[in-house]
């Protein structure tokens, strides 16, 4: 017999009220005390007390990098590093379009323009083997996303942007401690930027970083962050147009104490991952991402899957999350084609572009087939989920089934 879903009356998989999925952020005392001790030490600013620095070379060295840059989100983290880069007014970004919306608009900040390329079906990172058609004499640097928290293939975003003379920005705002090829993502390319928002994998409500091995950019990502001063300077010596995009010691402290948590918990979302992998496997409709093995670490800010309607009765995907969340699973559609977001269509129709000397974007009748696809009938579960165990990864499993069951195939 057919099982009553949850959206029809019936008894959740999973009655969140008694049985609450982990909670996020975790912390404990060591938080607790890592912020006293700001607070007691009355140095609550990034320039005069130690917390920001400490934290810089930890997470560079955690990342893999030599210089890491603390700034105050993963969107100003992104502007630096363009700016710091020496990006601007003409010059064109290569990004992709299955992002948050600072990928894109971090661009427009610095006064260039986004050209959006195309991401694979499979992993929603970008496409490497459609760059090269995008490239213009404009064209300034690419920005891939290691969207999920999956690092994107970067050897071969790399391979393309050196044969044009082109900058590397890698976006990790999703993808602390996620590795490629034995090696952690952010300083694979010139720059990589980080977001500590609260969410993230690594949070501290706010903040965010750019690291790289470059000491020259590391120094103008510097200069970016605090308003132009140069690190020899004076107080009252501006030397590049920046703004005051400093971290506080009070997160800094914090991010400090979640850091030690990171490898445990990135392990922990991994193992659980594997093993909603293996039972979803088994459910006719569920596409997964396939794995790589370049990839040596997946950071699963989002565990994605595709959904196949013609599987749940030619039921939309609207249903499909409606009747999921219903089943006590939180769950939702994930973006929207960027370039169909108000502030790229308004911005192309305004000036035909953003900034006067680029080439114009007609972003309003651009079609990237994959992202749209893509964002029709994906699916994301949140990190936090992952941090349970192996019975909740089965109530997962579970609550799908169960629609699949009560839709028909
Ligand atoms: C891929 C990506 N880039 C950039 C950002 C911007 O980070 P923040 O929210 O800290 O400004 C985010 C955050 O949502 C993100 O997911």
């Amino acid at each position: 017999m057919r099982e009553q879903l949850a959206i029809d009356g019936g008894v959740p998989v999973r009655d969140v009220a008694h049985r609450p999925w982990p909670r996020w952020p975790i912390y404990d005392e060591t938080e607790a005390q890592a912020l006293l001790q700001v607070l007691h030490s009355g140095k609550w600013w990034y320039v005069e007390g130690e917390q920001g620095k400490t934290f810089e070379q930890e997470f560079a060295r955690f990342h893999d990098a030599q210089h890491g840059v603390a700034c105050t989100n993963g969107s100003a983290a992104l502007e630096i590093a363009l700016r710091a880069l020496g990006i601007g007014c003409g010059d064109e970004v290569i990004v992709p379009p299955y992002t948050f919306v600072a990928t894109a608009s971090s661009v427009l900040a610095v006064g260039a323009t986004p050209v959006f390329v195309d991401i694979e079906e499979d992993t929603l990172n970008i496409d490497p083997d459609l760059i090269e058609a995008a490239i213009t004499p404009r064209t300034r640097a690419v920005i891939p996303v290691h969207i999920a928290g999956r690092p994107a293939n970067i050897d071969a975003v790399l391979e393309v942007a050196r044969r044009h003379g082109l900058h590397v920005i890698e976006d990790a705002a999703q993808a602390h401690a996620a590795e490629w090829r034995g090696r952690k993502v952010g300083a694979l390319g010139d720059m990589g930027t980080f977001s500590f928002q609260a969410s993230k994998n690594l949070n501290a409500g706010e903040g965010g970083m750019v690291i790289t091995n470059n000491e020259q950019m590391a120094d103008a990502a510097w200069s970016v962050m605090n308003v132009g001063r140069v690190r020899s300077g004076k107080w009252y010596e501006h030397h590049v147009l920046g703004s005051n995009f400093r971290l506080t010691e009070f997160q800094a402290a914090i991010l400090r104490a979640q850091l030690k948590r990171l490898p445990e918990q990135t392990a922990r979302r991994e193992a659980s991952a594997r093993h909603l992998r293996q039972m979803l496997a088994e459910i006719h409709g569920i596409c997964l991402p396939s794995e790589d093995p370049r990839i040596t670490r997946h950071a699963y800010h989002l565990f994605t899957f595709r959904y196949t309607p013609e599987a749940f009765g030619g039921r939309p995907l609207s249903d499909f999350l409606r009747a999921l969340n219903a089943e006590g699973v939180p769950c939702s559609s994930g973006y929207v084609p960027l370039y169909r977001e108000a502030v790229f269509v308004r911005y192309a129709r305004r000036t035909g572009t953003w900034c006067q000397a680029g080439r114009p974007q007609d972003y309003p009748n651009l079609h990237l087939p994959v992202c749209e696809q893509v964002c029709s009938d994906t699916v994301w579960l949140q990190q936090y989920l992952l941090l349970g165990d192996t019975a909740d990864m089965e109530d997962i499993a579970t609550a799908i089934a169960r629609i699949q069951g009560a839709w028909g195939r």
